[in-house]
């Protein structure tokens, strides 16, 4: 507990520009819950080093994805909003805690079996150990909910299993964080191929929308989005690219599928995929704009980067020396 609240801690990987499925499935979600919890929101630029990175593009990248926290709504006074790299207590506690962690755990997971078959050609210990570093980032926080996508399931699982190991022997040091169920964000598919995740690294650049797509972009994009050769617009497992279109419509709207099936009713593929493209550009609009401020204000978000770093380091710090002495590593001398 912080202030009375409960801690809530999630980030997101500082990979290249973010995308609707991004938004819609996380961001937009976190923007409301500042009043219930003591948020914490990373950039998780040290665990975006486990695949090869071009530096000047990995720096970029992080400002962007921390910029784009603000532009989307996140209050930088109510959120902590940190690079995960400027605290160091991240990387300190990851060296312990992987003394706590087993290879066959580790082994089991399957981003990691994913990984490795995507990156043959650098299957790093980090790779490895990325599951490691993000319960450090979880339990330093003494994170009681994390909001995570079905694919981080089984590495907030991990976290809850090596806190419970730790504290079995040195007593209640972590929290046990739980994965936060609140109003379930969008899952968004590509929209070249609705059986796959939106993804940036698609080949494919009209699967994906990015959140800084001027509307002419976004309306080509949805034009061009694949669907089936019915023309029927029906929420249906069996109407996979139909379904996605839906779901996002509905992240823009806050509308339900059944309402949005009535709205076109007997209206054709053309019309929808139209009126999807207007409503997502429209819905980017105000996050465009204030991430366009900000790259202009450099100051101001840098000001921002300074005292959140020193805030989220204070709370770091205080779990990271109680572990460090239930250890038994000697005390830092000031
Ligand atoms: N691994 C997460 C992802 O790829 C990002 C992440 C890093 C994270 N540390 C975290 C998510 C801590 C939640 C909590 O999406």
């Amino acid at each position: 507990m912080i202030n009375d609240k409960k801690v809530l801690y999630s980030a997101m990987q500082a990979t290249g520009v973010l995308h609707i499925g991004n938004y819609f499935g996380a961001l937009k979600n976190w923007v409301n819950l500042s009043d219930e919890f003591e948020c914490f929101y990373a950039v998780a630029d040290l665990h975006a080093l486990t695949i090869r990175r071009d530096p000047a593009e990995l720096r970029r990248s992080a400002r962007n994805v921390l910029m784009m926290y603000i532009a989307a709504g996140l209050d930088p006074e109510k959120n902590c909003i940190y690079y995960q790299s400027s605290v160091p207590a991240h990387a300190e506690l990851a060296w312990i805690m992987n003394c706590f962690t087993y290879i066959g755990e580790l082994n089991r997971m399957t981003q990691f079996k994913d990984k490795s078959a995507k990156h043959a050609d650098n299957i790093n210990a980090g790779l490895l150990t990325y599951p490691v570093l993000m319960a450090c980032d979880i339990l330093l926080y003494q994170a009681d909910v994390v909001p995570v996508g079905i694919d981080q399931k089984q590495h907030l699982e991990l976290t809850r299993d090596i806190a419970e190991r730790f504290n079995g022997i040195y007593g209640d040091v972590f929290t046990i964080p739980e994965a936060y169920i609140g109003k379930a964000g969008a899952r968004i598919m590509s929209l070249a191929d609705p059986t796959k995740k939106m993804s940036k690294s698609d080949e494919n650049q009209n699967s994906v929308v990015y959140v800084l797509d001027d509307k002419d972009t976004v309306i080509r994009k949805f034009k061009r989005a694949i669907t089936d050769s019915d023309s029927q617009i029906i929420y249906s497992e069996d109407k996979p690219g139909i379904m996605n279109l839906i779901d996002i419509y509905c992240a823009a709207t806050g509308k339900a599928p059944a309402d949005v099936e009535k709205e076109f009713d007997g209206k054709g593929y053309g019309e929808f995929k139209l009126a999807v493209g207007e409503t997502v550009a429209d819905a980017l609009v105000p996050v465009r704009e204030r991430y366009a401020q900000l790259e202009k204000d450099k100051a101001y978000v840098d000001g921002i980067i300074k005292e959140n770093t020193e805030k989220a380091s204070y709370f770091a710090n205080k779990t990271l020396r109680k572990v460090q002495k239930k250890v038994g590593l000697p005390e830092r001398i000031k």
